[in-house]
């Protein structure tokens, strides 16, 4: 096991009815001046928007709220919102949505705290986050794992640069998590969510870092509880049970749980902010769209891990260590298939079959321009990420791998 810090401040309230706690905990933590965030209008036609603001209200703190924020969350929106939030004089940013609207609202606390610094440079890394606002989290899907994570990712829509930031800043203060809130999903937002979920784990476990037993069964358990509830939830989002363990994972997922003493991969993850940053494409769609080509890319450097994934998620029976590390790989992908999800670019939604200067062109853009390499699992180069597109880009509904 590798030496680790676990740093997870935030505080969760799950259940039935529990948006109506948002305003007597924020003012617990101190806020007196709230700056609302949320996107499209989902949160406006289910009546979330009210419920929230009138305990708020009932709180005795002044609010605005900002609506718009869309999928792949832009940079222009959040600095706008900045602006916004500076003038109303901000002291806690409350975020109601996904991962889209939490990764603006931890922009906007950000950006409100640090006046002269524009926010984008804390994501290119040219500053660093040293202070911030606290932000409150009311969570209507389960997927990114933002409501716990520590990190915000934004798009640059004129340089189609998606990029993600890490900070303990971006931890939330708190996160409110009612699985009813997530009823009304779309069946796609469903299964995207699942996706993600799964892959944050995922891009943790497959790791070269030895003898970290526990991570490894906390791992396979979420992954287990997933899959399962995944089959249930993608037919009926209004299974409450189904919904709960889902929003639980998600945010067990992707706090820095399921890969604690081992080292990360995230390649899966780069690969598919490259699809989302140049297609709009759904960040849990980007990530089945590329990880049947990359798990077929990288398997040899260590069958034995996908194999030992294969039999204690997948329950596959073979001794063979590369006949299983293909088995768990199939059953991965059919998964995924059955929930609706693309794994492929030909089924992804708003990208298709791309020409072979696109994907140079894509791999290029994925370096951040030659400036990087991706994953650890297998260190991918420009080119390694270049075959994996290439892998990646066929019609594969009615074909088999
Ligand atoms: O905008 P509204 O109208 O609310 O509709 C949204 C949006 O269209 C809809 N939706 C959300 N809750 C709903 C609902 N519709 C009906 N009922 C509800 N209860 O769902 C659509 C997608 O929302 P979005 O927030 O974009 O989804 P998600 O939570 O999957 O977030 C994706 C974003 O998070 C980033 C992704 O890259 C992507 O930009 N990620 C953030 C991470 C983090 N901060 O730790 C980690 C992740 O790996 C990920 O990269
Ligand atoms: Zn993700």
């Amino acid at each position: 096991m590798q030496a680790f810090t676990q740093y997870t401040p935030t505080r969760i309230v799950f259940g039935k009815d529990t948006e109506h706690q948002a305003g007597s905990l924020a003012k617990q933590m101190g806020a007196t001046r709230v700056f609302v965030i949320y996107g499209g209008g989902s949160v406006v036609r289910s009546g979330l928007l009210e419920r929230v603001t009138t305990s708020l209200s009932e709180a005795g703190l002044e609010w605005m709220a900002a609506g718009g924020v869309k999928p792949n969350p832009r940079l222009s929106f959040a600095r706008e919102c900045v602006e916004k939030s500076k003038e109303f004089g901000t002291d806690f940013v409350l975020a109601i949505g996904g991962g889209s609207v939490i990764d603006t609202g931890k922009a906007i606390a950000h950006g409100t705290a640090n006046p002269d610094t524009d926010i984008w440079d804390f994501w290119t890394g040219k500053q660093k986050v040293t202070r911030s606002l606290p932000v409150g989290v009311v969570l209507t899907l389960s997927a990114a794992g933002s409501e716990t994570s520590d990190s915000a990712v934004l798009t640059d829509e004129e340089t189609h640069e998606k990029r993600g930031m890490a900070t303990d800043f971006n931890r939330p203060a708190f996160a409110i998590m009612n699985p009813e809130l997530t009823f009304t999903l779309p069946k796609y937002q469903v299964g995207c969510g699942i996706v993600d979920i799964c892959m944050h784990t995922l891009d943790r476990y497959f790791t070269k870092s030895e003898h970290n037993e526990l991570t490894d069964e906390i791992a396979e358990g979420l992954l287990r509880t997933v899959i399962c509830n995944g089959k249930i939830a993608i037919k009926d989002a209004h299974n409450y049970d189904a919904m709960s363990e889902l929003m639980w994972a998600g945010s067990l997922s992707h706090n820095g749980l399921t890969g604690l003493g081992a080292q990360k991969d995230f390649a899966v993850h780069q690969l598919g902010h490259e699809l989302s940053s140049r297609f709009d494409l759904a960040h849990g769609a980007s990530l089945s769209a590329v990880w049947e080509s990359w798990a077929l890319y990288v398997y040899q450097e260590k069958p034995e891990r996908f194999a030992q994934y294969a039999r204690r998620v997948w329950n596959v029976r073979e001794d063979d260590t590369e006949k299983a590390a293909l088995e768990g790989i199939r059953q991965t992908v059919d998964y995924f298939k059955s929930l609706d999800m693309p794994t492929c670019f030909g089924e992804a939604e708003g990208v298709g079959v791309q020409s072979d200067e696109t994907l140079h062109a894509m791999a290029h853009s994925c370096t951040y321009g030659g400036v990087r390499t991706i994953g650890s699992f297998h260190v991918c180069d420009e080119k390694d990420i270049y075959k994996i597109y290439k892998m990646a880009n066929k019609n594969c509904k009615f074909s088999d791998r």
